[in-house]
């Protein structure tokens, strides 16, 4: 089995010493999906932002597809995907035109795929409406075709079913689950036990800063 994700004794300290995480270790095999679940102000969120390179690690490292990086060296692992809290989008263009702006930045796929992953996520590439319009479901369907759409090795996505309908949620589960067939690799959280229950392969419980295996 390949390890795709490998957290090693990750501490996360802010300037005034206070601990927001400590000592977490986690691995994440190639193509499995891992939950992560805990209340509220636990850790989660801080934890997928180191993953994510958006937040400094304090101590440890993180390995992700091969690329290490730790307190030194920041760098923003290159094939991940990510949904962290509300992504910021251009609020006065379009759904596509917003895809299209973020896929430009990498080069790596065109308008055919935006619109194909759009199509998966429920939203009309063909809508003139600006995203500020848009309604709290469909941005997180943005948000879900913007991490989705490059079609990455690793998938990192905090609570990335927040918004959606019924019908939106057992689309995307099943989104989920088709990238999982391809060999992705996810790291997700949530606080709805149906959706851990139907993804997950591991799920692993934060509390106060430390990670346990879940006993739900
Ligand atoms: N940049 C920051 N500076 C200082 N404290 C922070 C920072 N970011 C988060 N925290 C604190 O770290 C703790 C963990 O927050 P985090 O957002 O990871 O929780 P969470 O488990 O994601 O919660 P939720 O389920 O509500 O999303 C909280 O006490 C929070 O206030
Ligand atoms: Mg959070």
């Amino acid at each position: 089995m390949e390890t795709m994700i490998k957290i090693d004794n990750v501490t996360k300290r802010t300037k005034d010493g206070t601990v927001l995480i400590r000592d977490i270790n986690l691995q994440v095999e190639k193509g499995s999906i891992v939950g992560l679940v805990g209340r509220n102000g636990s850790g989660k969120t801080v934890l997928l932002k180191m993953v994510c390179g958006l937040m400094k690690i304090s101590e440890g490292t993180i390995e992700i597809d091969g690329i290490e990086y730790n307190s030194k060296s920041n760098k923003i692992p290159k094939s991940i995907g990510a949904i962290i809290e509300t992504p910021g989008f251009l609020e006065n263009m379009s759904g596509i035109k917003n895809l299209e702006y973020l896929a430009e930045v990498r080069g790596k796929i065109g308008r055919r795929e935006i619109i194909g992953i759009m199509d998966d996520v429920g939203l009309s590439y063909m809508s003139k409406k600006p995203v500020r319009n848009y309604s709290l479901g469909m941005r997180q369907r943005l948000a879900i075709a913007q991490a989705l759409m490059e079609n990455p090795n690793v998938l990192i996505l905090d609570e990335p079913f927040n918004g959606l309908d019924n019908d939106g949620v057992r689309a995307m589960r099943n989104l989920l689950l088709s990238y999982r067939r391809r060999g992705t690799t996810i790291l997700l959280t949530s606080h709805n036990e149906e959706d851990i229950e139907k993804l997950c392969d591991k799920v692993y419980e934060m509390e106060a800063g430390h990670l346990k295996p879940s006993t739900k």
